[in-house]
């Protein structure tokens, strides 16, 4: 196969390799604000329960390089790598709003 159909392929698919349940192990310390199951335990914090996943994971991209600024968020993610943020993504996306 060509090269550069498969940086195409790649790039058409970028969460093919998300996991929701490895996502899921990184949320620990998200729930105390978000939820256990995606729904905000206050209305200051936004609900991310069947959110879309590229939102969800330019949202996190945004806080970690500071183009969103967001000082609790960034610390929230900054140990995450790329692929911790596309499985917590899959795994928000997959609960139920
Ligand atoms: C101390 C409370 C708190 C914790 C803990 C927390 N967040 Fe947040 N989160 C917030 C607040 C407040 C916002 C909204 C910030 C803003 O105005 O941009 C937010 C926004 C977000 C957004 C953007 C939502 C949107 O609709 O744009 C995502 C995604 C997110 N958080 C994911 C996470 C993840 C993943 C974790 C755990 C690794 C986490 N948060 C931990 C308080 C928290």
């Amino acid at each position: 196969m060509r090269h550069w159909l498969l940086a195409l392929l790649a790039l058409s698919f970028p969460l093919w390799a998300a996991d929701p349940e490895a996502g899921k192990a990184k949320t620990a310390v998200c729930a105390g604000c978000h939820g256990q199951d995606g729904i905000a335990t206050n209305p200051a914090y936004p609900n991310l329960a069947g959110q879309n996943a590229q939102y969800l994971i330019a949202a996190m991209k945004a806080y970690k390089d500071g183009s969103r600024n967001n000082p609790i968020m960034k610390s929230m993610v900054e140990a995450l790598s790329d692929a911790d943020l596309e499985n917590v993504a899959a795994y928000y996306q997959s609960l139920k709003k």
